[in-house]
């Protein structure tokens, strides 16, 4: 019921893999967007952010729950889109810094691949547990598509010599997972959550597996990090991109990990010239189940709790620095000592 759902802020959950194994398409298959057919060369160049509400959680992993009750505790995930290109291991780095839990995406085609392993390094330095997603189980030969499927239906309904292809590629991609110092499962066989790193099984195309992952994401998140997901009275907040926006002028793309920000706010930056001390003119977020570095409309706020992804319009952004935290002044005498923390980064 609403009063719980309170209680806990939504965690942030960052997908990360080697280029093409389906990372923009997972997100759009779960947002029913379109968003990886618009990017330039089928790649992704900037760090992404989508808000997915519990209701459109609810709906998807029903399938899954047949009937049976899901308490979400959570308002929902803000889940943060990564490139698997090898030039933008600052931008994974940033992205996997930002979040709470993670969803390693591996091509059951390919197993392990060299970005697959940067990823694992930059999880396995900030002790962030993460789930496999092994994708694209539709390319498998003659794979019967069963859409939007809880996985382990979609299994038993294909013919033996799928199941036997897919058994497989399992054990290959576990066996490569396992070289790089990882205890793995197909999550519904995990003998201990805290000890293996749960796979599933997932087609961005079809969508069998997706309730699976979401279920996932939302029973590692809600039982076993409740604590870390409370604490939300201090302002953490990174800076993503910095736009200029018909209308708007230049905005700052941020991701708002903890605490609240409200329209009017006197925030502190880190700028190529100096610290920038300004004022929250507008307090903008794309609509949910959409992307923030997609340009569409957006809704206007007084006030935003974390997590989100924000858009913010102020004056003086131009020189703001992308990757930078962004402050929040509450009384003028911390002002000096902002602008020198803005500066440190
Ligand atoms: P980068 O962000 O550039 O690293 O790529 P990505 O990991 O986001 O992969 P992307 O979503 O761009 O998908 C790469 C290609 O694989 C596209 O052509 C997708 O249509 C295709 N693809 C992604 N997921 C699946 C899947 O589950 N099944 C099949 N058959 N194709 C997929
Ligand atoms: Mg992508
Ligand atoms: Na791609």
């Amino acid at each position: 019921e609403a009063g719980s759902r309170d209680v806990l802020r939504s965690p942030i959950c960052c997908i990360l893999g080697h280029v093409d194994t389906g990372k923009t398409k997972l997100l759009d298959n779960v947002r029913r967007t379109t968003v990886q057919e618009g990017e330039a060369g089928g790649i992704t160049q900037q760090i992404g952010a989508t808000y997915v509400p519990g209701d459109a959680i609810c709906m998807r992993t029903e399938a899954l729950r047949k009937g049976k009750e899901f308490e979400l505790k959570l308002p929902g995930l803000l889940i943060i889109d990564t490139p698997g290109h090898e030039s933008f291991t600052n931008l994974r780095s940033r992205g996997s810094g930002l979040c709470d839990i993670a969803i390693l995406v591996v091509d059951i085609m390919h197993g392990m691949e060299q970005q697959t392993m940067e990823s694992i390094n930059l999880l396995k330095m900030r002790n962030t547990p993460f789930i496999v997603a092994l994708n694209k189980v539709d390319r498998l030969f003659e794979w019967q598509a069963v859409k939007d499927a809880p996985i382990m239906e979609a299994l038993e309904r294909q013919k033996p010599h799928v199941k036997a292809q897919f058994e497989q590629r399992l054990q290959q991609s576990i066996l490569n997972l396992n070289e790089q110092g990882l205890n793995v499962a197909l999550y519904w066989k995990n003998p201990d959550k805290r000890k293996y790193v749960n796979i599933v099984p997932t087609s961005a195309i079809s969508g069998e597996g997706i309730p699976d992952m979401l279920q996932l994401l939302v029973r590692l998140t809600q039982d076993m990090m409740s604590e870390r997901l409370m604490f939300i009275s201090e302002l953490q907040c990174t800076v993503l991109e910095v736009k200029v926006v018909e209308g708007l002028g230049t905005t700052v793309d941020v991701v708002l990990v903890n605490g609240v920000l409200h329209e009017g706010d006197t925030i502190v930056l880190c700028g190529m010239n100096g610290p920038i001390v300004t004022n929250i003119r507008s307090l903008l977020t794309p609509h949910p189940l959409k992307e923030l570095r997609v340009k569409g409309s957006y809704v206007h706020h007084k006030e935003i709790q974390a997590a989100q992804g924000v858009k913010l319009a102020a004056q003086n952004l131009e020189t703001a620095v992308a990757g930078t935290q962004l402050h929040v002044l509450h009384k003028p005498e911390d002002l000096e000592g902002l602008k020198l923390l803005a500066m440190k980064d």
